[in-house]
């Protein structure tokens, strides 16, 4: 096979960002294909294989008729999580765009949980400072999101392509995109388009275990860097402090929202004392950072593998969290007096492909949108829940960019990328990355991952295995490059040969040039 499609809009990936902005831009007359590297999509399909599919605790948003919240209060408990490197303008916006991305949502078929007197419910986590997270299906937020994105997908005419990884972002002479070569098992094609959208989630399994699906291999931040684009604060890869732990698992296990602890959930060591008590003066709800170094340090103080969540203060626990609870059951745990065993897992990288406010990045047409994109919303630790925002305002940005796009000749372009490139073995790259740059880091860690990821052998990348393992290697070199770099603890980095923040920081940006990460 050897495919070749015109379009105006490419997106790669088929999450809340892509396929927001695959709607968008459909609504306004683009032909729009979407490249999925999952399977085809299904409503009764549990494993979306997408991150928005698997978010539980909700969706950050002031709503109108919140009182005690305002977009202001928002915003600071964002620039108050992101520990001095989130910016206030890009926040500004994407906080002041949200009520109108969820009532499109909304318009798109996602339904939320409601109360008796029909307003939507809403919980609270770490780092708000007041109860702002709407959710549905209890705790099956991003299914819902995922579930009507996809209906609505199905409806319209965006063409999706499933089973279609992308290979290479295409450059015409000028520099700008021309469009995205992808393969399947049954060959290679090509999407020709004015504007490129990479839309392609995290890099979870840079990790040995993690909260994210399958897909999660860095693959737009290598598509970018090959393309040219920047990226910046790929050092704050957040670790949720409670992933559910169940000992020697590998790959995605089953996350405890953080909205457990939002209704009354109680972090507990091993002996029983609180995990956080001390810590900081928002307790269990502290900003995620804090809260996973706590449990960290007490699982040194008591030498176990685990801490726990104690569910005896929650209401109603089944029916309240009932995604967390079937999660828990599949992993064949059985939680003893309530208490759920969990311990800090990889779970949102919070800086990614350097874009501006409407996701656009140094290569002229190339995009980037949601978790693969460093707007500026996240700084050096996320606030919880802001993700799916940050995905539904800006995939609605990328769709208004490439309506601006549509009338850009079409570039002719050819491949740049050699067949074979460095991937390391997946496994000793997951352990190394565990081992050396999680939540603890130091110079001679970092060094020495660097020198396994530049001793990687050059492999074929016929195979999506080969494609995947291809852009964790280039992505795990990109983290340890910025990990190394920043020389002071700030959010999510933590560095144990510099363990306090610096009097002045600011985020650091790296391209790829002749093959070399650069400042
Ligand atoms: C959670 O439900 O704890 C995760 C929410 C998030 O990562 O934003």
């Amino acid at each position: 096979m050897n495919e070749e499609t015109r379009a105006d809009l490419v997106v790669v990936g088929a999450g809340v960002a892509g396929l927001t902005a695959a709607l968008s831009a459909a609504e306004s007359g683009l032909k729009v294909v979407v490249l999925n590297k999952g399977r085809h999509w299904r409503p009764e399909d549990a494993d979306q294989s997408t991150s928005t599919f698997y978010a539980q605790g909700g969706i950050a948003v002031v709503l109108p008729d919140n009182d005690e919240d305002s977009p202001e209060l928002h915003v600071a408990d964002t620039l108050a999580a992101g520990a001095g490197l989130t910016e206030q303008a890009p926040t500004a916006e994407i906080v002041g765009a949200g009520w109108a991305s969820i009532r499109r949502l909304i318009g798109w078929g996602a339904q939320f949980d409601t109360g008796a007197d029909g307003r939507f419910l809403r919980t609270r986590e770490g780092g708000h400072s007041v109860r702002r997270i709407i959710h549905a299906g209890g705790d099956a937020t991003g299914a819902q999101v995922q579930a009507a994105l996809g209906a609505a997908v199905v409806q319209s005419p965006v063409q999706v392509f499933d089973e279609a990884r992308a290979v290479e972002v295409l450059t015409g002479a000028s520099g700008r995109t021309a469009g995205v070569r992808y393969r399947t098992d049954d060959g290679d094609g090509v999407v020709w388009a004015p504007t490129v959208l990479l839309a392609t989630g995290g890099v979870g399994h840079l990790y040995a275990a993690t909260t994210n699906p399958a897909g999660a291999t860095g693959d737009g931040l290598a598509l970018a860097l090959r393309a040219g684009a920047a990226v910046a604060d790929l050092e704050f890869v957040q670790f949720h402090p409670t992933m559910l732990y169940v000992p020697g698992a590998r790959g995605r296990r089953t996350l405890v929202s953080e909205a457990l602890r939002g209704e009354g959930g109680r972090l507990v060591d091993a002996e029983g004392n609180s995990v956080t008590a001390g810590v900081h003066p928002m307790g269990d709800l502290a900003p995620r950072d804090v809260v996973a170094r706590a449990v960290t340090a007490a699982m040194a103080r008591t030498g176990a593998p685990c801490v726990y969540l104690d569910t005896t203060p929650i209401d109603d626990l089944a029916r309240r969290f009932p995604t967390v609870m079937a999660g828990v059951a599949s992993a064949g745990v059985s939680p003893v007096d309530g208490l759920l065993p969990v311990v800090p897992g990889a779970h949102y990288l919070c800086g990614g492909v350097a874009t501006d406010v409407y996701g656009r990045t140094r290569v002229p047409g190339l995009l980037a949108a949601g978790e693969v994109a460093r707007t500026g919303l996240h700084g050096a630790n996320r606030l919880a829940s802001n993700s799916l925002l940050e995905g539904l305002v800006m995939g609605r940005r990328a769709a208004e960019v490439a309506v601006s796009r549509r009338t850009e000749p079409a570039e002719a372009a050819s491949t740049q990328v050699a067949d074979e490139l460095p991937a390391a073995d997946r496994k000793s790259l997951q352990d190394k990355m565990s081992g050396a740059v999680a939540l603890l880091r130091d110079a001679s860690g970092l060094a020495a991952v660097a020198d396994f990821l530049d001793a990687a052998p050059r492999r074929d990348q016929q195979s999506r295995a080969g494609t995947e393992d291809a852009a964790l290697t280039l992505t795990a070199r990109a983290v340890v490059a910025a990990a190394a770099a920043r020389e002071e603890s700030r959010g999510c980095h933590y560095r144990a040969d510099h363990p306090d923040p610096a009097a002045a920081s600011s985020s650091r940006t790296f391209l790829l040039r002749e093959g070399e990460l650069v400042v």
